[in-house]
């Protein structure tokens, strides 16, 4: 419970969470029984989610996900994870939110999206958190959603809309497939991300980076293997979404010792810290920024540097981010 913890001394800024991946366990439990959606599949006897690799997590994912079934589930979620973490030292952070999953219950994209943004409005007002939306599109409900979404996105532009990215089943079709929704969202004027290098080599994120034009990669970590693309993503200056207890979770590596974090940054990559899906992978934000500390041995220092590099790397207008930094 964020609540209860003491504000982290350095301010933290979150460029990479799932909205719908904030749910605690019991809070999914709560809005299963408030629209008679059973989760005994989803959330074990010890109240947690249960998965054992990325694919029973995406699926959980999407289970846990259809029992937010109103504009009002999608007000108390949003507004329920960025009034905790604002006390928890967050000062900004960008949220994934995945209007294919709301239109599974007739949601529409601009009701949607007005019941997120009026949450974060109002954790602004309560606690002085800024928050901003990145639609994402899910890679194996395929390109046409995604063109659908970016179209929506330039159809209704709003000013919480600020991004565009896309998650899900990363061996599933090609970058180059999603240009096409990329260019539309670019168009848009959203900045734009896309998962790389969780679950594929660098390859993928090599792939990822000549076919979509975007200033960042979610994860991305990956590149670690690879010399010659780490000096790409430095010259291109491309920020990367870094979760470590994510990847912990989902076994990219044995531990966060053996994580590459401290490597990526003494390579000179432009690194930020976020946690994901916080209860899927038993962490948060603190917890993310503390590691750091503890594990790779970074300061107070380095720890502002993450934040004042998500907030360069964030996709909110120039002001918002002056007010920031
Ligand atoms: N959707 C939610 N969390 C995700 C993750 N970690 N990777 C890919 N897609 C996701
Ligand atoms: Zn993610």
């Amino acid at each position: 419970n964020a609540q209860k913890r003491p504000k982290s001394s350095v301010p933290m800024a979150e460029l990479h969470c799932h909205l719908e991946g904030t749910v605690s366990p019991v809070m999914a439990m709560r809005l299963g029984a408030r629209h008679g959606i059973d989760l005994s599949d989803t959330i074990d006897a010890n109240g947690q989610y249960s998965w054992k690799n990325f694919q029973e997590f995406l699926s959980a994912y999407d289970r846990m996900a259809a029992a937010i079934c109103t504009p009002e589930d999608y007000y108390d979620i949003t507004y329920d994870y960025y009034s905790k973490v604002a006390q928890s030292g967050v000062i900004y952070g960008e949220s994934f939110v995945s209007p294919d999953h709301a239109l599974q219950h007739g949601i529409a994209y601009r009701t949607l999206i007005d019941s997120v943004s009026a949450a974060m409005k109002d954790a602004e007002r309560d606690f002085g958190i800024v928050c901003r939306i990145i639609l994402i599109a899910v890679r194996h409900y395929g390109v046409e959603k995604a063109e659908k979404l970016a179209d929506l996105a330039h159809k209704y532009p709003h000013p919480f809309v600020t991004g565009f990215g896309m998650g899900g089943d990363e061996q599933f079709l090609w970058p180059h497939d999603f240009s096409k929704a990329y260019a539309m969202a670019s168009d848009a004027g959203l900045g734009l991300t896309a998962h790389a290098g969780e679950i594929c080599g660098p390859e993928r994120i090599r792939d990822t980076l000549e076919s979509l034009k975007l200033s960042r990669i979610g994860h991305g970590v990956r590149a670690i293997e690879d010399d010659a693309l780490m000096a790409e993503l430095r010259d291109r200056e491309i920020i990367l979404e870094v979760c470590p207890g994510s990847n912990i979770a989902l076994g990219v590596y044995p531990d966060l010792a053996a994580h590459p974090l401290r490597a990526l940054v003494d390579n000179g990559l432009r690194v930020t810290l976020s946690s994901d899906d916080p209860p899927f992978f038993h962490t948060h934000m603190q917890q993310e920024y503390e590691q750091a500390q503890s594990v790779h041995g970074f300061k107070d220092a380095d720890l502002l540097r993450f934040t004042r590099t998500a907030i360069e790397g964030a996709f909110c207008d120039a002001d918002t981010k002056e007010k920031l930094l």
